[in-house]
């Protein structure tokens, strides 16, 4: 009816429990694909996905440590809510986050 038909890809990562509890696992891309995504895991087994890249300085995320469903950045400790990338104020900023999906203990994601 008109309407573009837009295609949903889920693409499949790893199983939650390859991901390191409150830690992350990197999926590597180069930088014309837009850059390495980290995929999150915090102690209560929700996973999380954002460019690992902070909005400060760029530095890897997925090197920081999570805390309930947020990740200390490891160079200089900005405070990265992990559901929507967007720093916690003071400061200002925000890493691309992508759409996550668990299906039993298998992990997807949009990218
Ligand atoms: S690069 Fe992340 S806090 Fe500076």
């Amino acid at each position: 009816m008109g309407a573009i038909e837009t295609q949903v890809t889920w693409q499949y990562v790893c199983k939650v429990t390859e991901i390191p509890v409150l830690g992350a696992r990197v999926i590597e891309r180069s930088s014309e694909q837009g850059g390495n995504v980290a995929v999150f895991r915090n102690d209560r087994d929700v996973v999380f996905a954002l460019l690992d890249k902070c909005p400060h300085k760029g530095g890897p995320l997925s090197q920081g440590i999570v805390f309930g469903e947020r990740v200390a950045c490891p160079l200089h400790n900005w405070t990265i809510e992990l559901k929507s990338g967007e720093a916690v104020a003071p400061d200002v900023g925000c890493a691309k986050r992508f759409p996550i999906r668990v299906d039993a203990n298998d992990v997807y994601i949009q990218m």
